[in-house]
């Protein structure tokens, strides 16, 4: 059986990366998660002070990125690809709402874009990968197999992602989860470089009123017309 390229991009908290992850998991592909590589280079923008009342000092950032190496590793038990920065683990650093508000800053540079975009191309040049992101069918995987542009409404996304934070003991307000969801929609669909739009060939998957089982049969059902 041929092995083709995945490529799922949309809005933040639509239920990209659980789709993704299950539907790589039942193909036998590689899953990236990308989201996470740029909240990883957030991650050392804040921990450098490289951001200053919420300003990024661009050009320090700039001039720092060949300190950065970014690797996945496997979780022992779950099976999960966990995000490395320079060797160490912060899987669980970058899931916080303070990375999340300032990781559309960091998306916004292109130096940082095109040194991602390049290990993202490099990760998935074997094909048999499903790549999960913003930009993927548009700029990473141009000639991806299989497209899909997935949303839902923004109070559904702010609705979970407020439970995921509140499950993991995260002390948030619904309110800032719901004004951070709207500002990085908002950000990451219009900066210069790479901006959010749905692929003049991506399906559009609405997961407003789909459970997380449906979303992953619509996503199977797809990638088999492809294989
Ligand atoms: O997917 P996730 O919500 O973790 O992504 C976090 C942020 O990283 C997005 O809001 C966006 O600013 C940026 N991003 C991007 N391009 C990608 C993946 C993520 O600009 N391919």
């Amino acid at each position: 059986q041929r092995k083709i390229t995945i490529a799922i991009d949309g809005h933040s908290s639509t239920g990209k990366s659980t789709a993704a992850k299950q539907l790589a998991q039942e193909l036998g592909y590689l899953y990236v998660d990308t989201g996470a590589m740029y909240r990883a280079v957030s991650f050392f923008a804040l921990s450098e002070n490289l951001i200053h009342n919420g300003i990024l000092d661009k050009s320090k950032l700039e001039q720092r990125l060949h300190e950065i190496t970014i690797t996945f590793e496997r979780h022992p038990e779950n099976g999960n690809n966990e995000v490395c920065l320079n060797g160490r683990n912060i899987e669980k650093e970058i899931r916080t709402l303070e990375v999340s508000s300032v990781v559309s800053k960091i998306a916004e540079v292109s130096a940082v874009r095109s040194k991602l975009v390049e290990q993202q191309q490099k990760m998935g040049a074997e094909k048999g990968v499903v790549m999960d992101g913003r930009d993927i069918g548009t700029v990473v995987f141009p000639d991806a197999e299989l497209k899909v542009f997935m949303t839902a409404a923004a109070d559904e996304r702010a609705k979970r992602r407020y439970e995921e934070l509140k499950k993991r003991g995260d002390h948030v307000e619904y309110e800032d989860v719901l004004n951070n969801v709207i500002e990085r929609d908002q950000i990451d669909s219009n900066r210069e470089d790479s901006p959010l739009v749905q692929a003049a060939d991506a399906r559009l998957l609405d997961t407003s009123h789909m459970d997380r089982d449906e979303q992953f049969d619509t996503l199977l059902h797809w990638a088999k017309e492809r294989l």
